[in-house]
């Protein structure tokens, strides 16, 4: 098998794990820097078949935490500018930065069909998650 499959089998086995360990994460994937190009491209997930494949930086929640490199919790989606919607199922949503040599090279997604779910502990296993993740990339 080739490295890109294996990386590819071993971040959709983490999706796995997430959506059956925790019941308020019910859309969980990663996203990744497409290239040289600003924009988002849509790796393994478990959830709902989703249109956005491609996201542009600055576009949406993703596209916002491409640009910021910073963590962004939604509690409430419908409240929230700037937001691309996938499924009329989503309350919540958190992403969080994923970070290898310093540079900001995607993120992992999840979305909740619970309002305001996320707490501390989400943002601090993600952020945990992500370093591991940036490691094995
Ligand atoms: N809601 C995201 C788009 C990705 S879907 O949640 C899978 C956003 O606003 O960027």
């Amino acid at each position: 098998e080739s490295p890109e499959h294996d990386k590819n089998a071993k971040l959709l086995k983490i999706c796995q794990v997430l959506d059956k360990e925790i019941s308020y994460y019910n859309w969980t994937g990663f996203y990744f820097k497409n290239g040289d190009k600003d924009e988002l491209i849509l790796g393994p997930y478990v959830g709902a078949e989703t249109d956005h494949t491609i996201i542009p930086f600055g576009k949406g929640i993703c596209g916002q935490v491409a640009v910021s490199g910073e963590t962004f919790v939604v509690p409430d989606v419908w409240a929230q500018d700037n937001y691309l919607a996938c499924s009329i199922d989503t309350k919540a949503e958190i992403v969080v930065p994923i970070f290898k040599n310093g540079e900001n090279i995607g993120q992992i997604d999840i979305d909740s069909h619970t309002i305001d779910p996320f707490t501390t502990e989400d943002e601090e296993l993600l952020n945990w998650l992500c370093e591991e993740v940036a490691k094995i990339l």
